[in-house]
């Protein structure tokens, strides 16, 4: 493993209870990198992303961020290591305003003028926010929630940001608009996991991608690889015509 590896996940297993979802994953995310895991509707994408942040538990094998072994650790301890989720579903506080819902982002932080400063900053990327900043979460339309489900994960300033399906529900416009932002978040420094049902969007974003196929890695590569590959196309683009570049 390098010195840059940011996450390295090596044969895990996971699942719910006694239900077994994950079999022999193996991963990584170097710093800096921008990562998709592509996969069908119950292939274990968002069970992957549950056990990173520590929602579930570790059945076997491991992992580990900035070469420090993670497996056990509950989700305080992976947002204190740098992991940031931004789950499916946005689930913000819906009765609670959207400046609450930032700040929950910064539970664990006790440095409250840089926090405050950081909330500045998550206005200044998503003005819409700032305009909306005493509405509570519920009544944002399905762009800004998701503006402001990033916006919380960043309150954590996270070295690795987990988001489970960017653009689920989102119009194009609005996509392009928050993988403008992530380019930038990623710029900054953060490395990014992403789950993307919009496989092409997701290939686009990405350097590198894993594909996961019933609880199981069974192709990775260059995002660009990964999007030329006739069987990825097929499966996962609905292109049934001959491997060649992408329109
Ligand atoms: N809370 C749960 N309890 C039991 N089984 C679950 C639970 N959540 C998910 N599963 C099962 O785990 C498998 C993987 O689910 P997961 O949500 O990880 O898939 P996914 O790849 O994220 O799918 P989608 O694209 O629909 O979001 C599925 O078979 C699902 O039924
Ligand atoms: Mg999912």
């Amino acid at each position: 493993m390098s010195a840059r590896t940011k996450l390295e996940v090596r044969n895990l297993q996971g699942g719910y209870g006694d239900v077994q979802v994950l079999w022999d994953i193996s991963l990584d995310v170097a710093a800096g990198e921008i990562v998709a895991i592509i996969g069908s509707n119950g292939a274990g994408k968002s069970t992957i992303m549950r056990t990173i942040s520590g929602l579930l538990p570790v059945k076997g094998g491991s992992f580990a961020i900035d070469g420090k072994p993670m497996t056990g650790a509950g989700p305080a301890e992976l947002v204190r290591a740098g992991v940031a989720h931004v789950p499916e579903g946005r689930r913000l506080f819906s009765a609670m305003s959207v400046r609450d819902n930032l700040l929950m982002g910064a539970y664990l932080r006790e440095d409250r003028d840089a926090v405050n400063a950081d909330l500045e900053r998550i206005y200044a990327m998503f003005p819409i926010l700032a305009e909306r900043r005493r509405q509570d979460a519920g009544t944002l339309s399905g762009g800004e929630q998701q503006m402001c489900s990033i916006g919380r994960g960043l309150m954590s300033r996270p070295s690795l940001l987990l988001i489970d399906e960017l653009s689920l529900g989102l119009a194009p416009r609005v996509v392009e608009q928050l993988s403008d932002r992530l380019r930038e978040i990623n710029a900054g420094g953060v490395a990014i996991l992403l789950v993307e049902q919009d496989v092409i969007a997701g290939l686009e974003l990405a350097n590198r991608g894993f594909i996961v196929d019933r609880g199981r890695v069974t192709l990775s590569g260059a995002a660009r690889d990964l999007a030329g590959n006739a069987a990825v196309r097929e499966a996962y683009m609905g292109v049934s015509a001959p491997a060649g570049p992408l329109p």
